[in-house]
């Protein structure tokens, strides 16, 4: 049995996420100053994620979904509380992360393949070694072509791609992705679906994925996380138990639109969305 009640689906594999938590959030909390006082954006935020898992985050603007994954990559303090990664106590960013900040933060003199290697250099490892494997990445993202343009020169939605690529290059533990497709056309936002599920699936790293997205949220996690605002705090935590590897038609199912209308109604009974 699930945390919402519902029997996994039919045909299921087993569970594939190791039982071993890979974060381990402790009441955290966090306090930004301001000149209007204190903004509690996080308030008792106690969650676990386990490795191999991929959990999303999902609330409306300004409930703290940035902020937990700044905290969560050692970017943002807590004012109150722990957080560990594999046991030990957080202190600045941990290793092997990969990280998709909500606005894509490409250096703009730099060509799109220098952007995505960078990871590289951060990491001390010799570009050249990983150089074939960024060109795999941008093809494999649609941006074959494009890595010798300048992200002033590509749309909003090629940017975050490559931003992506960069998060991915060096094959990180823990992917944090702060609203990866928010800028994204529905026909697109559907190919990189499909494509982070299939990276999911073949390299299973433990990923925290925040989104408005209900159905995207539906679709690729083992977990949806959701956060009410003022403070910001997790309001209810529900298993997606349907099968994979998940294609898009799964959207179209009986037991995907079950998962809708639950978190829809929780939202809307909170005032957060409005039905009619
Ligand atoms: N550096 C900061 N200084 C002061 N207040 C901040 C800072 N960063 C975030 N906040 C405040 O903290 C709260 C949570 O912000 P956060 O960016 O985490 O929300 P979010 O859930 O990611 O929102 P969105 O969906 O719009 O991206 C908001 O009230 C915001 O104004
Ligand atoms: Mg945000």
């Amino acid at each position: 049995m699930t945390t919402n009640g519902m029997a996994a689906g039919p045909g299921r594999p087993p569970h594939p996420v190791a039982e071993a938590a890979y974060v381990a959030i402790r009441r955290v909390g966090k306090s930004y100053g301001s000149l209007k006082g204190a903004v509690h954006a996080l308030d008792g935020i106690d969650l676990d994620i386990r490795g191999g898992e991929f959990v999303s985050i999902l609330g409306p603007s300004g409930c703290g979904k940035s902020t937990l994954l700044k905290c969560i990559a050692g970017l943002e303090k807590p004012t109150s509380g722990q957080i560990d990664i594999q046991g030990k106590p957080l202190n600045g960013p941990p290793d092997r992360l990969g990280m998709v900040f909500q606005r894509d933060v490409l250096l703009d003199w730099r060509t799109v393949l220098d952007n995505v290697l960078i990871t590289a250099e951060f990491a001390h490892i010799p570009t050249a070694s990983v150089r074939e494997r960024a060109l795999q990445l941008l093809w494999r993202f649609g941006l074959k072509g494009y890595e010798d343009r300048h992200p002033w020169e590509l749309s909003g939605g090629m940017r975050q791609r490559a931003a992506i690529c960069r998060a991915l290059l060096c094959d990180p533990d823990l992917l944090l992705m702060d609203e990866p497709f928010g800028a994204l056309d529905a026909m697109t936002r559907d190919d990189l679906n499909l494509e982070l599920a299939r990276i999911w699936q073949d390299t299973r790293k433990t990923v925290a994925f925040v989104t408005h997205g209900i159905a995207e949220a539906i679709f690729l996690s083992d977990r949806v996380v959701m956060m009410d605002r003022n403070p910001g705090r997790i309001i209810e935590v529900i298993d997606i138990d349907l099968p994979r590897p998940r294609h898009l038609a799964i959207r179209e199912t009986s037991e995907f639109a079950h998962y809708v209308g639950h978190i829809r109604q929780l939202f809307t009974s909170l005032g957060l969305l409005k039905d009619g």
